[in-house]
């Protein structure tokens, strides 16, 4: 065609390669198309590179699909715990032991779930490199990985770490973990992985843009690890190193604790293709996800966002988000066709450019964000074991600025488990118990 020729009818418009508008108009997104022939050159280079990378068809897939049902008469799965079956003798230490022996052959990989936005706590950086105090060193970074480090040293072989980081914690994240020098790991065995982003779409599906120029995008949730991992090659590093046991935990979670051999044993003494750490509730309407298993079905954790009406009273087992999944299992999983985790929906205030060319955050929810949650794995999995554990000495989330969840109630539990420690090794607790470094992952035998 000549230069100046009139495009065809139905040609995208110049600029926009023909098979990216074929895919656009196919996926119900022909309006990104218009919007970028109304770009100068430079920025809808930049805008179509960015269109490009969406997978379209996979968000196509995922707005279509309905929510799942909750299923009906779910109640709180028996769970493992350490104390109340201290009357089969020996258990704990049974337990220990091949926890121990698991992480001293090297058969485990902690991962840390660092991709989130983090918007409840109001803090401007990643949530990894909030301090919690009371140094500047104290980051929650810091404190987990270094809780990770003691536990490779006491087991005599370091633990591989895996970080999930977004594209607006990737950058910060990498620089801050230089700062602390990865909290005593080796940088050789510290990966950072990018998660996806999808875009956030308005009612009939359409992507929403932050600006002209740019999709509204926003991280696919943690359940894009198993994409972002299998992607980058990060499991085949895994599977090559030996690993065989991945254990998942939050950078919101200061007393996070992935590498705990009790947790680690239950893996083997039950067969178990997932282990997950439960807690009891603190009150009904705390907002963690609840353990659930139906009559016949499989455990899963239902989000409390989800939960239908009035909640679940029932299912006062909590999750704090750390689980241990069998790698093997995982990789068969995701060599399945097809295989794709569900996807959640939630509806939140996006700001966007609007019809008039300005972009305004709206007053009431306006976008759909598509999210898969990593616990989703858990009715896929053939044996499931949940692991109670004392809700002082493991969760101490730091979610809200203030008040119930913040900062203030997290460092006090921190504070409270090393006095823990010191107290079980015969030491005086010191007047600043919360003045670490730790110099190792605690006894096992406090619980
Ligand atoms: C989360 C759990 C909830 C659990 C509670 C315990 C989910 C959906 N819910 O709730 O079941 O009881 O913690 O504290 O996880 N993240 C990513 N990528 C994302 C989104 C989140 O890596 O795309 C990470 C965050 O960085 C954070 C963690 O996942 O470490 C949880 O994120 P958030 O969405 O704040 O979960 P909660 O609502 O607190």
């Amino acid at each position: 065609m000549a230069r100046d020729a009139v495009p065809p009818a139905g040609s995208p418009p110049a600029g926009v390669p023909p098979d990216l508008a074929a895919t656009l108009a196919a996926s119900g997104q022909a309006h990104l198309t218009a919007h970028a022939a109304t770009l100068d050159a430079a920025t809808r280079a930049s805008f179509l590179e960015e269109v490009g990378r969406v997978p379209w068809d996979r968000v196509a897939r995922a707005f279509a699909s309905p929510p799942a049902p909750t299923p009906p008469d779910l109640r709180p799965p028996e769970a493992l715990t350490a104390r109340r079956q201290a009357n089969e003798a020996g258990l704990v230490a049974r337990l220990t032991d091949l926890g121990h022996r698991l992480l001293g052959a090297g058969k485990v990989a902690a991962v840390l779930l660092a991709g989130g936005q983090g918007s409840r706590l109001g803090f401007a950086g990643p949530k990894g490199t909030f301090v919690l105090g009371p140094e500047a060193d104290r980051s929650l970074y810091a404190i987990l990985l270094e809780r990770v480090a003691a536990a490779g040293r006491r087991a005599s072989r370091p633990v591989p770490l895996v970080v999930l980081v977004s594209r607006d914690t990737e950058e910060a994240t990498r620089a801050h973990l230089e700062g602390i020098r990865f909290g005593g790991l080796d940088p050789a065995l510290v990966r950072l992985v990018r998660q996806g982003e999808l875009p956030a779409l308005d009612a009939d599906g359409r992507a929403l843009l932050a600006a002209r120029g740019r999709l509204a995008l926003a991280p696919d949730g943690h359940g894009g690890l198993v994409d972002a991992c299998q992607r980058a090659g990060v499991f085949d590093w895994l599977a090559d190193l030996g690993v065989e046991a991945l254990t998942t935990f939050q950078v919101d979670n200061a007393l996070g604790r992935p590498l705990d051999p009790v947790f680690l044993g239950w893996m083997l003494d039950r067969h178990a293709t997932i282990v997950g750490k439960a807690v009891r509730k603190a009150n009904p309407g705390e907002k963690v996800g609840v353990y659930g298993r139906g009559l016949v079905g499989r455990v899963r954790i239902l989000e409390y966002s989800e939960l239908p009406e009035g909640g679940a009273p029932d299912l006062v087992l909590g999750s704090i988000a750390v689980h241990a999944f069998s790698l093997p299992w995982l990789r068969r999983l995701l060599a399945e066709p097809g295989f794709m985790l569900p996807w959640h929906r939630a509806t939140k205030k996006v700001a966007c450019l609007g019809p008039d060319g300005t972009v305004a955050t709206p007053a009431t929810p306006n976008a759909t964000k598509l999210e898969q949650f990593l616990f989703d794995l858990l009715p896929l999995a053939p044996r499931v074991a949940v692991h109670e554990v004392e809700r002082a000495r493991e969760f101490a989330p730091v979610k809200n600025a203030t008040g119930d969840d913040s900062p203030e109630t997290a460092r006090a539990l921190v504070a409270a488990e090393i006095a823990r420690w010191h107290r079980a090794a015969g030491r005086p607790v010191p007047e600043r118990p919360s003045l670490l470094p730790l110099e190792a992952d605690g006894p096992d035998d406090l619980r």
